[in-house]
């Protein structure tokens, strides 16, 4: 995972003979119980490779971004618990369902994370969103954190930490330690994130082995100035700027 070369793999509909599939690279392999890579179907890619292309204007950055985002949200809400819920139906019969164990929240790592708020509240109602602010200490080149607002009763929520680009782990390693210093257990927070690094996310599993992670692709490495490889370039100035 070192090696920054993603591997390659056909993909396709199950139905297609291999033979039959066209190559795409896929995400890199990680083995950490606590880690979860979106299935790499091939919507995820075709959806990856519109938003990673440099030639994608904002219109169609946004849109696409959206999706997979939407695509992350869904499945990371497949990791909450939940308990038996039994209703009545209205032809008078029972169905033994669920709901959710908990209340949850968002917590969005400005700036680009809040593009990821949009997602989560198309699929949880009236949810309530925190936010901090990390930013790159000029002088020590080590993550500050500016600013944070989040719910008065975060420590008896679930947390669904927001931020697109899982890079070298730095800014989400501080909001994990703000979450926890509200007294949210390390368990009950759950980060996601659109392209995560091989070394992201080694550092981040070896702090807190129990946050549970759910990436969209897990890409080769990260090059001399921290960005993502083969990535996409600055996640919040193409959704917000560009
Ligand atoms: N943040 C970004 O927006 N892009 C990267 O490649 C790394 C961090």
């Amino acid at each position: 995972s070192d090696s920054k070369i993603a591997p390659t793999q056909s993909v396709g509909p199950e139905y297609q003979p291999e033979s039959k599939k066209p190559t795409a690279t896929v995400s890199t392999p990680v083995d950490f119980e606590n880690v979860t890579v979106l299935p790499q179907t091939p919507q995820l890619i075709a959806l990856l490779s519109i938003i990673r292309n440099r030639d994608t204007q904002r219109g169609d950055f946004v849109f696409y971004s959206n999706r997979i985002i939407r695509l992350l949200v869904e499945e990371g809400l497949n990791h909450l618990p939940t308990v038996e819920h039994t209703v009545t139906t209205p032809v008078g019969r029972p169905y033994e369902g669920l709901s959710f164990q908990g209340k949850i929240c968002g917590v969005s790592i400005m700036r680009a994370g809040e593009a990821m708020e949009q997602g989560l509240r198309e699929c949880c109602r009236s949810v309530r969103i925190g936010k901090i602010l990390i930013q790159r200490d000029e002088e020590t080149s080590q993550p500050k954190l500016f600013y944070d607002k989040l719910p008065d009763d975060i420590a008896s929520r679930w947390v669904l930490l927001l931020d697109p680009m899982f890079a070298t782990g730095g800014s989400a390693i501080m909001a994990v330690e703000v979450l926890k210093s509200r007294g949210v257990p390390e368990e009950r927070i759950f980060f996601l994130n659109v392209l995560a690094s091989p070394e992201g996310i080694k550092n981040f599993v070896s702090k807190f082995p129990k946050v549970r992670v759910v990436s969209a692709f897990v890409d080769a490495g990260l090059d001399e100035k921290n960005y993502i490889i083969p990535g996409l370039g600055d996640f919040g100035d193409r959704y917000y700027t560009r």
